[in-house]
């Protein structure tokens, strides 16, 4: 199925009692896991399988541990999840990540540095930890890899997204973020997306240099779509114009002492 198509399916009953497979070529596919939460803040928990592994990303709060499990389940077995990705150490990202430790001690947990100094404060530091700076590539045992890409300062100072090569998406954290009440899994209209990442951009992260810095960083890579951890997916023909948003985005300090910018 093309990502274009999945919001025809939102009004089906069974949507968010399901995983929606979002793209599968052999043993490699992702899902997004269907959570139901009825706010604006919404949060999205991805699961990648390749191989033998199966990597959640941003397990998500500790309220919705069941409801992740559950979804998993729907696909193998919940015990075979091998790790989690945390794209910072916010509670919304990943504070179930205690939850599915004492699941299974085993998961490996991927993150940057500063993040891992702060994550045993949910309780436990007793964890496979692996460094996602130093490794910025991590390869499955099918040849697949996935490529982990730092974003200073959005809004985390160690904050990372994470890029799939087999699929083409960027698992961008609260990078691109967006809060909506009335939302479609996938953005249809991105000049109307704009206002709901402003709700989110503007507010929380650092500046136009970070947001630029982070363009930079990832703007040859062969992105089809980008996967936040809040709001809608943004599909292909909208990655330049999502591109230009960051590139153009005035946030956080260049907002709070305009008196103190560059320009
Ligand atoms: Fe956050
Ligand atoms: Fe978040």
């Amino acid at each position: 199925m093309e990502l274009t198509e999945i919001n025809s399916r939102q009004n089906n009953e069974n949507f968010l009692a399901e995983p929606t497979v979002l793209f599968q070529e052999g043993d490699h596919a992702v899902y997004w896991l269907g959570v139901v939460e009825e706010t604006a803040f919404r949060c999205n928990v991805y699961l990648i399988r390749s191989a033998d592994e199966a990597i959640i990303v941003d397990p998500g709060n500790r309220n919705f541990f069941e409801a992740v499990k559950d979804r998993v389940a729907q696909i193998m077995n919940p015990m075979d999840v091998t790790g989690m990705i945390l794209c910072h150490q916010d509670p919304d990202v990943g504070a179930s990540m205690v939850d599915w430790l004492a699941f299974n001690p085993k998961i490996r947990v991927f993150t940057s540095p500063r993040t891992n100094v702060l994550l045993p404060y949910y309780g436990t530091g007793a964890y496979d930890y692996y460094d996602v700076v130093e490794y910025a590539e991590y390869p499955f045992s099918n040849g697949r890899t996935l490529q982990f890409v730092e974003a200073p300062f959005l809004h985390f100072p160690g904050a990372f997204a994470t890029f799939d090569p087999a699929s083409g998406f960027l698992f961008s954290g609260d990078v691109w973020a967006a809060l909506d009440i009335d939302w479609n899994l996938v953005v249809e209209d991105f000049g109307e997306h704009r206002m709901a990442l402003d709700l989110f951009h503007k507010d929380y992260m650092a500046s136009n240099i970070a947001a630029r810095g982070f363009v930079n960083r990832i703007k040859d890579l062969p992105i089809k779509a980008i996967l936040p951890q809040h709001g809608s997916i943004i599909t292909g023909k909208d990655v330049p114009a999502a591109l230009d948003y960051l590139n153009r985005l005035r946030c956080g300090l260049d907002i709070i002492y305009p008196e103190l910018g560059h320009e």
